[in-house]
């Protein structure tokens, strides 16, 4: 069990993409986990919950208390795993990273549990995926800062009680609405992720650069990386690695609008960030489908991919493009959607 690591993985979601919003172990995390910022107030974008979370933090602090438990959903890549780290580190302690589908047994949550010490936190990835036997410890754990166990069996059963440590619990799901509700009640803060915004995109980008230590990069490229980075932050600073090795190797160290374009289209990303899987999913509304309406499990079958990768993966920015529409008979295509497949 993979408790206590640096970074969340998620091996049944990884794909090899150049624009997956999914985080991929190995190499590629460890750049991404060095450029993450430290503290809040490097934090770029999602201002509302930064602010939510600094009063929390600020309040907590004051009453000599651990932050209360966070809930964040939304779609994957925008950076609930950097601000578990974030808050873990404003409170002065350390964050132990698990996710769900981890957590298979009850013990290996009540292990970390009891090693926890006072305002560490602890961060589950795809909380939605936790075992129903595993959740029932976590309620007491969250509410009562303790385990109960049943130890025995039969007459000789009884019940042993665990203090824990005050931590702070942050829940991360891309699907908040399979949330049990007794867990989703006991989050005293909760807060959907927006996509970001292309000026916060290029000031991250920009930001990365920096810690890169990559020459300052023409406005025009910082656009246009993040332009292409689906208002995903992992997926910019993705983009940006993929654009920095393609000049150094191809270009001379020449970094320009022309750089980006022949980087990127070597990756199969378009000029909006789609990708050909994007494109793959499109298509298949279009053609066998004739432009919808369609159910997600009819189009996860025709393309042989999975029907929660696609909703969770695949959907959520063509939604917020405008490219598909979700209605009660299913997935319909868009004109806007037709005429960009029309053009390519
Ligand atoms: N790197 C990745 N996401 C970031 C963010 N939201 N702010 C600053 N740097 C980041």
């Amino acid at each position: 069990m993979a408790l206590d690591r640096p970074f969340g993985d998620n091996p049944d979601m990884a794909r090899d993409r150049v624009v997956t919003t999914t985080e991929r172990p190995g190499q590629e995390d460890v750049a991404n986990h060095a450029l993450r910022p430290q503290r809040l107030d490097e934090y770029i974008g999602q201002g509302e919950l930064v602010e939510r979370l600094r009063i929390a933090l600020d309040a907590g602090r004051a009453r000599g208390e651990p932050m209360e438990h966070v809930l964040l959903h939304g779609p994957p890549g925008l950076g609930k795993t950097t601000l578990a780290h974030i808050i873990a580190s404003e409170m002065g302690s350390r964050a132990y990273v698990t996710s769900g589908p981890a957590l298979t047994k009850a013990a290996d949550l009540i292990g970390t549990l009891t090693k926890m010490q006072v305002r560490d936190v602890l961060f589950i990835d795809e909380i939605h995926r936790l075992p129903a036997a595993v959740e029932e410890y976590i309620y007491p754990a969250m509410e009562d800062f303790k385990v109960d166990f049943t130890v025995d069996s039969g007459m000789h059963a009884k019940v042993v009680s665990i203090r824990l440590k005050p931590f702070t619990l942050i829940g991360a799901t891309t699907r908040a609405g399979l949330l049990t509700n007794p867990l989703r009640s006991r989050f005293g803060i909760a807060h959907h992720l927006e996509f970001y915004e292309q000026p916060e995109l290029v000031s991250i980008i920009d930001r990365a650069s920096r810690m890169l230590a990559m020459r300052a990069l023409d406005p025009v490229v910082t656009e246009a990386i993040a332009a292409r980075s689906r208002g995903t932050p992992r997926v910019a600073l993705r983009l940006l690695r993929r654009v920095r090795d393609f000049a150094q190797v191809r270009a001379a160290g020449r970094l320009d609008a022309d750089v980006v374009d022949a980087a990127l289209k070597l990756e199969g990303v378009d000029r909006l960030g789609l990708d050909e899987l994007d494109r793959k999913y499109l298509r298949t509304i279009q053609t066998t489908y004739e432009g919808g309406p369609v159910g997600l499990e009819a189009i996860a079958a025709t393309m042989g991919d999975d029907g929660d990768t696609l909703e969770d993966v695949i959907e959520p920015y063509l939604l917020r493009i405008g490219f598909v529409s979700r209605t009660r008979q299913g997935r319909k295509l868009t004109a806007q959607a037709a005429d960009y497949l029309a053009n390519r």
